[in-house]
This record gives structure tokens, sequence and C-alpha cells, in this order.
């Protein structure tokens, strides 16, 4: 029997984060962020946080793709695909500098009003997250990041603004992407980038973690409400990272392990779409004695603050395995994570498994019955021009196709509601995990490279003629 289709109006586009591809880090009055101060750094070689920006260090966030200043090719480049929408963030540093500051600053509003007309031009859905990775460096060193409740008041007020200005060009939000990651917290790159908060640095860390996250939670209901009050048209979502956590074997013992482990992706779908915090994790802070500080009101704005749909990533599996609990958790791994012999993985260890797609949406959908929208997914791969100055990215293809044709069946199939699809890092850009150029995702080249040689020139890859015909045909040739 056929397939369905997907439905007429299902969001077609890509993705990308102001940090990853605008650079000018320092232009039109914005001030430095967090990413700002993170160096480069390779597979196997960590980013450094420097605190202050040092002369000897490369941050290639500083010019990313310079889509600050090439926007308007850029996304006449999109339009050429079909693009129906396209995913960025806000760099919370152009509008509030230091991040305090009372009055928002002009002409970082007036770069996302140019930017969104641009896009608007054509047809092109801005899809806005508000906080990807970025808050402004000065709310980490003055007030400790998320830790603080205050960056929360200062977050809320940020998002009130933007909300407020762009209302009528923006319908899509997402209040924190990923936000999850820093549940893996003995990595610092996790925390810093989410919150601001180098969780090993603390007295106890998983205790600070959760309390950031209550912040977190708060802020984005917060956010909800308040988008929802402005203009009740709006969708504002959450965004998850979807890495599913198989059972390594059917033996029980593994089998309850990796449900356990999963409670780390759904404690943050269960409080932003049911609005409460669940059993289990009231249980574990009650076993292990934590105390997260919360305001009266607290529990009552998250239950009126749910989110309208569920944003997620989605690069990979992993399988967990009870033998391995405590170990693993480098950036490629999870705790307890163990190589998955049915799966091969990209170069940088990411596991590749289609099907694994199906099977989240499937999960999120069973357990919420609500909208959901894939903001990322992709291939981050070496690209080598060939002698004709082409690029034949035909593996960055074929992983494409087989996760649309999962992604095909979970909506035509399984009946799972699909808002879009938005292959992350359209346009090639900075790797957020290791801060280089040369793990690139794009349909679009960008001539730049780790040593930061490159004159940003753009050409289309062999992937880019092919999700035209993808978008074209609404997902049938395939
Ligand atoms: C997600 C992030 O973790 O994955 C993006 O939301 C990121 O910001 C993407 O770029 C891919 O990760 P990486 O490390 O390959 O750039």
């Amino acid at each position: 029997m056929m397939n369905k289709p997907f439905p007429e109006n299902f969001m077609w586009g890509g993705a990308v984060a102001a940090h990853q591809v605008e650079g000018a880090w320092d232009k039109g009055g914005k001030g430095p962020s967090i990413v700002d101060v993170l160096t480069s750094g390779a597979h196997g070689v960590d980013r450094v946080i420097t605190a202050e920006i040092q002369d000897d260090c490369f941050y290639a966030n500083h010019e990313a793709s310079d889509f600050y200043h090439r926007y308007p090719e850029d996304i006449a480049l999109l339009a050429e695909m079909g693009f129906r929408c396209f995913r960025t963030s806000i760099a919370w540093s152009r509008i509030f500098p230091r991040g305090d500051e009372a009055e928002p600053n002009e002409e970082g509003l007036r770069f996302y009003d140019a930017l969104f007309d641009e896009l608007l031009k054509y047809g092109i859905e801005p899809v806005i997250t508000l906080s990807h990775f970025e808050m402004p460096n000065f709310l980490v060193t003055e007030y400790g990041g998320w830790k603080n409740r205050k960056v929360l008041e200062f977050f809320v007020r940020f998002s009130a603004v933007v909300i407020n200005r762009f209302q009528h060009k923006v319908k899509y939000w997402m209040t924190f992407n990923e936000i999850n990651n820093q549940r893996n917290w003995k990595t610092p790159l996790f925390g810093y980038c989410c919150s601001g908060v180098i969780f090993t640095h603390e007295p106890n860390p998983e205790e600070c973690m959760y309390q950031v996250l209550h912040h977190q939670f708060v802020a984005s209901a917060q956010v909800v409400k308040l988008g929802h009050e402005i203009n009740p048209a709006l969708q504002i979502g959450c965004m998850i990272a979807m890495v599913p956590l198989y059972p390594f074997s059917c033996h029980p013992d593994d089998v309850m392990y990796a449900q356990e482990a999963m409670r780390e992706r759904f404690l943050f779908s269960d409080v932003h779409m049911r609005g409460h915090y669940p059993a289990y994790i009231l249980n574990e802070w009650q076993r292990k004695g934590y105390h997260i500080a919360m305001e009266a009101d607290d529990a009552q704005i998250l239950r009126e603050g749910c989110a309208d749909y569920i944003g997620l990533s989605y690069y990979m599996s992993n399988a967990v395995s009870k033998e391995n609990a405590g170990s693993g958790t480098a950036l490629s791994g999870f705790e307890g994570s163990v190589p998955n012999p049915h799966v091969k993985a990209s170069d940088w260890g990411w596991q590749i498994d289609p099907v694994g797609l199906r099977y989240v949406l499937n999960i999120l959908y069973e357990r919420y019955e609500k909208p959901l929208f894939v903001v990322e997914n992709g291939f981050g791969a070496i690209d080598k021009m060939d002698e004709k100055g082409e690029i034949n990215d035909d593996y960055r293809i074929d992983y494409l196709r087989a996760h649309i044709e999962q992604m095909k069946k979970a909506v035509t199939e399984d009946g799972v509601d699909l808002m879009g699809y938005t292959p992350w890092g359209c346009i090639d850009c900075v790797s957020f995990t290791t801060g280089q150029y040369s793990k690139r995702y794009g349909f679009i080249y960008v001539n730049k490279n780790d040593d930061g040689s490159g004159d940003f020139s753009r050409s289309k890859k062999k992937s880019f003629d092919w999700y035209r015909r993808v978008i074209a045909s609404n997902g049938e040739e395939l």
C-alpha cells in the first residue's frame, strides 16, 4: 500500500544558530557572549573557556560564517531550495549587550527586523530560538550565570522585548535549545553553553544543575505565558536533544537501566509539556538530599506555561548497559553507553540510526499527543572539493534520505503530528562541540577553514539540488 503524503503545509527548511553563523561578534553594539570566549577545538581536543578574549587563541565564532553581512545572499539560496521556514536564534548579547540593561540596543533589534523581512520577502517563515547556547558574558562574570535567579528576570525581559517587537514577523518560537544537554553535568561545555555554569567547579554539581534547570523551567513557562498574552497566535515550543538510549541487551537490568536513563530526556519534556515535576525526580532529590530553591508561585507558573510543541534535535542513538553504569561521559557518549554493533558511526563517533528518529517521534507523541517539530538532524562530515570544484556529498544525502524516510513513516503510518523538518547547519557553520569549520552539515558550502583561512564565498553542494527536489515534491522524491 502507498504511504499517505506529508501534509501540504509541512514546514521544510533548515536550521542554524546566531553564534554559529553570524560572526560580527563585536559589531552593531553587540556585547561579548559566552561563546566569544570559547576557543576552537577539534575531535578529541576540548574547546577552552578563556573567560576573556586572549590574543593567542582562535575563536571561530567571532567571524563564524559572516552571515551578519551576507544574509541576503544566503537567504536567496535558501529560497532557491524552496525553504518554507528557516530556524535561527536571536543573539541575546546583540539586544542586551551586558544582559542587565533596562533598555535594549536598537541596532541589534534592527538587524533582526531586516533579517526577518528578507526571509518573509520569499515567503520563508522564521522559526526563532530565544536561547541557543549564547548569553551575554557579563551575566556569567558578574552574576554567575543561571545559578542566579536574577538572570531569569533578565531573560524574561529580553524575551518580552523581542516577542513584542517581532510578533507580527515571527509566529514560531522556542525557549531553550537542547536544554537537557546540561543534565550531562560532568562535561563542562554543556553546562557552560546551556546556562553559563561549569558544574564541575561547584561544590554540589548535580544539585546546582537542578537549581539552574529550575530557573530555566520557570523562565520558559513565564515566556510561554507572556508570549501568549502578547499575541495568542504565537506558537512557543521547548527544545530537547533527543538521543534515545536503548537497552544494550534484553536483560531486565539493562531494560530498567535504559528506562531510568531516558528520564534524563523525559524530565525536560515532562516539565515543559505537563507543567509539573514528575514523581521520579522528586524522589531522586529526596533520596540524594537535594534542596532546590523555589518561590511560592513557581508551581503555578510552570502549570500555566506549558509549551505548545516539542522541538527536538535528532542525530544519533546510543545503547546503554547496566554493567557500564558510571562510565562514558565524553562528548560523544552518555553515561553507561556502549557501542551499538548494529549501527555505524560518523567520524566524530555519532552513531547513525535513522529508525531511531521514527522511534523517538513515536515515544514523544504517545507520551504527550502534542505537535512535534524536528528542528535539527544532519550529518557532520569533512567535505572535499573535487578537481572541478564540486562537492559530491552523497554521504549527506544518504543520511538525510534515510532519516526523512523514517520521519515519513512516523507521519504517514504512525499518525505522529509533525510540524516540520529543519536539518541542521543548512549553511556551513561553526561546530558547537568542537568549534571547527571542517565539521560541516550544509547544503551551502562556506569557504572557511579551521586555520582561519578562506574568503567566506558560498557554493552549492550536490545535496543542494537534492534537497530542492525533496521540498518541491513535498518529500515524495527522495
Ligand atoms: C546541536 C546543537 O547539539 O547539534 C547545535 O543545537 C549543534 O548548536 C548541532 O551545532 C551539531 O553539533 P556539532 O557539534 O556537530 O556542531
